[in-house]
């Protein structure tokens, strides 16, 4: 019997295939080009415990194969979520996750304490961001405080907890096994990769913030490199996320060592990419006659 559905440890997705957070809204958009909850999951855009109205524009810009965003976590914070997106995606039975970030450990907390209470499969939790009590030094980028983040969100929220890692490291390994040990249930990364882009006329940074995030193909080597060095050092569940736009680039992160993956920056370029590849992977998996995608989970040989 061919199962395609995937378990991570205690959410289990219809497939392997989850709309990254901050490319696929709060589904209602996309809803128009395919039915959402064909997803194995959704993750949200990420949620604050206030609204926030993100950076000055100009902040996204395209480079080669690839954009840079400083969106500044736009979003209309956890209550208004809860009572003004979810309901309609509870209608239609999509599996959300909701991806969350605090500017200090008590926010995390409070998002946390708010979700648990909700109808909501699992968090994200989004730790590339500054923490304010810390000199502005994101939590992420710190084994203790990226450990001290999650074992506290593990405490007040009950169910699927994955932790969403930055590429912004000097060892992703390293955050990673000290993530694991604090409680997470999975690991996905990779977050976008730090980058500038400057205006040689102007000799001004291309984005308002100065700096954003690097995402699209670009950063899919980089991404699977991560991957498969993480799926090394961990026993939890990996999630892959960087660049994915066609069939090969999931084959390749399964290969790696994810049991899932998110598709983020495609969603502007194909808004329907997801069903396709959720498709494509499908017949993929029945032609190769594996009778589920963990089959082909951390297969990767020679490394
Ligand atoms: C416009 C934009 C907004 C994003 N917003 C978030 C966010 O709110 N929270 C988060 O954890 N990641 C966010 N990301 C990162 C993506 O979820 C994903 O990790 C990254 O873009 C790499 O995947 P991709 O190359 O498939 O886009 C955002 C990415 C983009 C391009």
């Amino acid at each position: 019997m061919f199962d395609y559905s995937v378990k991570l440890k205690n959410l289990k997705l219809k497939n392997p295939v989850i709309a990254a957070s901050g490319t696929f809204g709060y589904g209602e958009e996309l809803n128009d080009f395919f039915p959402v909850e064909n997803l194995g999951a959704l993750s949200t855009k990420g949620l604050s415990l206030k609204p926030r109205l993100g950076n000055p524009m100009p902040r996204i810009i395209e480079t080669p194969s690839g954009m840079i965003n400083a969106i500044g976590l736009q979003n209309v914070g956890v209550e208004a979520f809860l009572e003004k997106k979810l309901p309609l995606l509870e209608k239609r039975q999509v599996t959300v996750i909701a991806n969350i970030f605090g500017n200090t450990l008590e926010e995390y907390i409070e998002i946390a304490k708010i979700l648990e209470s909700s109808s909501v499969a699992a968090i994200e939790l989004n730790i590339s961001c500054p923490n304010v009590k810390a000199g502005g030094m994101e939590f992420g980028n710190d084994p203790k405080m990226a450990a001290v983040v999650t074992e506290e969100v593990r405490k007040v929220f009950s169910r699927h907890l994955m932790v969403k890692l930055s590429p912004n490291v000097t060892s992703i390994v390293e955050i990673a096994k000290k993530v694991e040990a604090a409680g997470a249930d999975s690991l996905s990364l990779i977050n976008t990769v730090t980058a500038m882009v400057i205006n040689t006329q102007s000799k001004k940074p291309m984005i308002a913030n100065g700096v954003g995030g690097l995402s699209g193909p670009a950063i899919r080597p980089i991404a699977v490199r991560m991957v498969a060095q993480t799926y090394q050092a961990v026993k939890i569940p990996i999630v892959g996320i960087g660049g994915i736009t066609e069939l090969n680039d999931i084959l390749e992160f399964m290969i790696a060592g994810a049991a899932a993956i998110q598709i983020g920056t495609s969603n502007f370029t194909k808004p329907k990419i997801a069903q396709e590849l959720i498709d494509q992977l499908q017949n993929h998996l029945k032609t190769e006659g594996l009778s589920s995608p963990q089959e082909l989970v951390g297969t990767l040989e020679g490394f």
